[in-house]
């Protein structure tokens, strides 16, 4: 792979403080040298820069929506000039909501390149609450709604016209914290989701075949948005937002080796990785070892 990493400093987007130090983090556990020890040419643009999350809430609304936005338009930009460039982009969070440029993004690219897209949502949540129905205010809970085209329209025009994704593009796997409202929404919209006890019962070899179903190296672009809060808490305890019951070690590595088998993937989100959090490293070096694996050998 021609691989660009792109590091996003924010925690914006979360409810506590520390994912703005998961690029550098990742880098210190050295992802770089890892992939590249693989064969891939690695490239790393560094960190984007963009506002400092603001030390108080918002009274109303979805909490540092300015900030937010602000940092994902920065990653909407570097994510299209990297996949214009025919590298794939590996975007280092930050919090979950820079998906949401990230992924809008890609969607460009693919209606430009006349590729489809298909994205997988790996994590402990559903992410799919709107300003109306989130309990907590933080934008990380609600990027794959303003991927569906509901949510603060300076998230929302990110994509450019449409919505970025049609609900049957998204499979959202691992979850195990769905908000009430979210609940509804999954249903009214018609998410593709594979909760933890279908995973477990599945088991992952299973999961993924379903999940990647139709989906060919050829005609499909695969992007991977990685919420390191999908694997259990007890083996990734470097995140903001923990839910026991998650993916567990080998399950995960399984994952990640179908992912690269399947040929399909064409851009990668790493995100939620809270080093304030973590325990001596584990979480950023288990994420590495993961990303290795997703790459695959070259
Ligand atoms: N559902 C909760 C909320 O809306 C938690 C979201 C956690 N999201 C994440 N990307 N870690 O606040
Ligand atoms: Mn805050
Ligand atoms: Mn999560
Ligand atoms: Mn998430």
């Amino acid at each position: 792979w021609h691989l660009t990493l792109l590091g996003a400093p924010t925690d914006a987007g979360a409810g506590v403080a520390g994912a703005h130090l998961g690029p550098d983090a990742l880098r210190g556990a050295g992802l770089a040298r890892a992939l590249r020890g693989q064969g891939h040419d690695v490239q790393d643009l560094g960190n984007l820069a963009g506002p400092p999350t603001p030390a108080h809430e918002a009274r109303h609304g979805p909490h540092h929506l300015a900030c937010v936005s602000a940092w994902n338009q920065a990653v909407h930009d570097a994510v299209a000039s990297i996949l214009a460039a025919q590298r794939v982009p590996v975007l280092l969070g930050g919090d979950h909501s820079l998906a949401v440029g990230s992924i809008s993004a890609v969607a460009r690219h693919c209606r430009q390149a006349g590729k489809a897209l298909c994205v997988l949502w790996l994590d402990a949540h559903a992410d799919a609450n709107t300003p109306a129905t989130s309990p907590s205010g933080n934008l990380h809970g609600m990027p794959v709604a303003c991927l569906l085209g509901d949510g603060p329209a300076a998230l929302t025009a990110l994509a450019g016209g449409p919505p970025a994704l049609q609900p049957a593009q998204l499979r959202l796997v691992g979850l195990r914290s769905v908000d009430a409202g979210e609940q509804c929404y999954l249903r009214q919209r018609g998410l593709p989701v594979w909760r933890m006890p279908e995973v477990r019962a599945l088991g992952m070899a299973q999961t993924m075949a379903q999940v990647l179903r139709g989906i060919q190296a050829g005609t499909h672009h695969l992007h991977v948005s990685l919420d390191l809060d999908c694997m259990d808490p007890a083996l990734a305890p470097g995140v903001s937002t923990p839910a026991p019951g998650g993916i567990g070690h080998h399950a995960m590595q399984q994952c990640m080796d179908l992912l690269a088998a399947s040929g399909a993937v064409g851009s990668v989100d790493l995100v939620e990785l809270n080093p304030l959090r973590d325990r001596q490293g584990q979480t950023a070096q288990l994420a590495v070892d993961l990303l290795q694996r997703l790459a695959g050998s070259a």
